[in-house]
């Protein structure tokens, strides 16, 4: 068990991704977020980048029954000030949609998952756009090994 919880520690200090909605297009109309939303892995230290100018558009954290029907009156977070960033601290789902005019039903809506960054075995690959954390693991992974060897020794 304390191998495994030093594995997730070592491994978890790699991923804290800031994740810029809708990649180049960022937060405006005419992008199919939901396609955006699903290329990626959400760990709770993470955080998303709305990339809009302000008062075109704006970002709101919704339940998914307001997300369903586009519903902007009861946001549980709510910001149009341009290029909002909002931490993803917590896990569970979350529902985002822009409260301007219709922009919600042309398509300004999205959900994420975000899962534990202390939960085992993060994914690597499509997961993260920079290539930062695939120089880091393998020092990780170094690392990991020269933890293991005393023990293998305290062992046999
Ligand atoms: C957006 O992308 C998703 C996932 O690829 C797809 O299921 C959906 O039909 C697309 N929506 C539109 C309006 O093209």
């Amino acid at each position: 068990m304390v191998v495994v919880g030093a594995a997730a520690l070592l491994l978890n200090g790699a991923h804290a991704e800031q994740y810029n909605v809708g990649g180049d297009s960022g937060w405006i109309l005419n992008v199919n977020y939901t396609a955006w939303a699903e290329k990626y892995e959400y760990l709770t230290g993470d955080s998303l980048l709305f990339k809009y100018i302000s008062p075109r558009h704006s970002v709101l954290q919704v339940t998914k029954e307001d997300y369903e029907e586009c519903k902007t009156s009861n946001a549980l977070f709510s910001d149009d000030k341009g290029d909002t960033t909002f931490p993803l601290t917590t896990e569970g789902q979350y529902w985002f949609i822009c409260g301007v005019n219709d922009h919600c039903s042309q398509g300004m809506k999205f959900t994420i998952n975000v899962l534990s960054s202390t939960a085992i075995a993060p994914s690597y690959g499509p997961s993260t756009p920079d290539s930062a954390s695939s120089i880091i693991n393998p020092i990780h992974l170094l690392s990991f090994l020269l933890f293991l060897l005393p023990l293998v020794f305290f062992v046999f």
